[in-house]
């Protein structure tokens, strides 16, 4: 095995809190086995750019075509939910997809968003409060995979979850399953939620959503590394590594990897890591359901299945659930 010289030395720099956990975290992935980076590292100023870039791909079915479903049957939904509902979302993006709903629920006492950045939920908060001049908007800024407490003015208010996009994919099915448990919780009983899910198809789609002609989604994979380099005093040279998703069937996820393109060894603060050639970095997966499947996992986490809507061609699923 040849190994590629190592940058003779990396430059000590002081880092902050958030910095030593972010390399804590990147120690601790690349030593294993299998390397892996934590998907959470991906959205820094330029990895959410490109995430919202992905949205638009041609290749990436799932953002239109859950709105498409929104669209058609919010209605629907809509009858589902209580009138004068706590609307609460688990990690608030853009929020193309709430406005689907928002316009269906004529009657919610408020809405919701909770997410660990303030700074995003402020500004979100004020360009819907300006839409929407009579929707009460309550943020909370909390990590929704921890437990948090819903605000106190909310109480006696009919609850709803709201968790599209498919996220719930991004977790491992156990972790998934507790996410919902935990989701109950935070609710109460009696709560509903309604949960976007991204449906089993052939593998050719599936892996074209994730590896894009254009190389959007190659290059948000990469900016983890980026990251790693600008924060980190990291020394990955970004043209050693490739991006690759392929769909692993027999766990039904697509996986994001990294690949070295050739054996070389790899500086990251006072740490060295060697990579052979074709070894990867496991940065994401995203796993697909079928709606028995997602049914599944939903009744083990303790909620009622109520009904799913689908689109036409069968590629993504939006579910309604109540905790009884
Ligand atoms: N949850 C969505 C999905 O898995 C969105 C998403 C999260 C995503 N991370 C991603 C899309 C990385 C592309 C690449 O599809």
């Amino acid at each position: 095995m040849t190994v590629k010289p190592t940058f003779p030395d990396a430059t000590p720099v002081a880092l902050e809190t958030a910095e030593l956990a972010f390399l804590a975290d990147v120690r601790d992935g690349l030593s294993r086995p299998q390397k892996a980076l934590s998907p959470k590292y991906f959205y820094d100023a330029a990895g959410s750019a490109l995430f919202e870039a992905i949205t638009r791909l041609p290749e990436y079915y799932p953002t239109r075509t859950e709105i498409g479903i929104l669209d058609r049957s919010g209605p629907e939904m809509a009858a589902l939910l209580p009138a004068k509902a706590a609307l609460v979302e688990f990690g608030s993006g853009s929020t193309a997809k709430l406005r689907r709903l928002l316009r269906h629920l004529d009657k919610l006492a408020a809405y919701v968003p909770v997410d660990v950045s303030g700074e995003f939920l402020r500004a979100q908060a004020e360009t819907l409060s300006g839409d929407f001049p009579h929707l009460r908007v309550e943020p909370v800024v909390a990590d929704f995979t921890r437990d948090f407490d819903l605000p106190e003015t909310l109480s006696g208010m009919p609850r709803a979850g709201f968790f599209p996009g498919s996220t719930i994919g991004n977790f491992e099915p156990a972790e998934a399953e507790d996410l919902l448990r935990r989701f109950g919780r935070i609710l109460g009983v009696g709560a509903h939620m309604i949960v976007g899910v991204d449906l089993v198809k052939d593998a050719a789609t599936l892996e074209n959503a994730y590896d894009d002609a254009q190389g959007v989604t190659a290059a948000f994979n990469l900016n983890l590394l980026t990251r790693i380099n600008r924060e980190l005093a990291g020394r990955f040279d970004l043209d050693s590594f490739a991006h690759r998703a392929v769909f692993n069937a027999d766990a039904s996820r697509i996986e994001m990897h990294l690949v070295a393109r050739d054996a070389q060894a790899v500086r990251v603060g006072s740490d060295t890591f060697a990579f052979e050639a074709g070894e990867t970095i496991h940065t994401e997966s995203s796993y697909k359901y079928t709606v028995e499947t997602f049914r599944a996992l939903a009744e083990r986490a303790g909620w009622t299945w109520l009904q799913v809507w689908t689109d036409p061609e069968g590629l993504f699923s939006v579910h309604a659930l109540r905790q009884d």
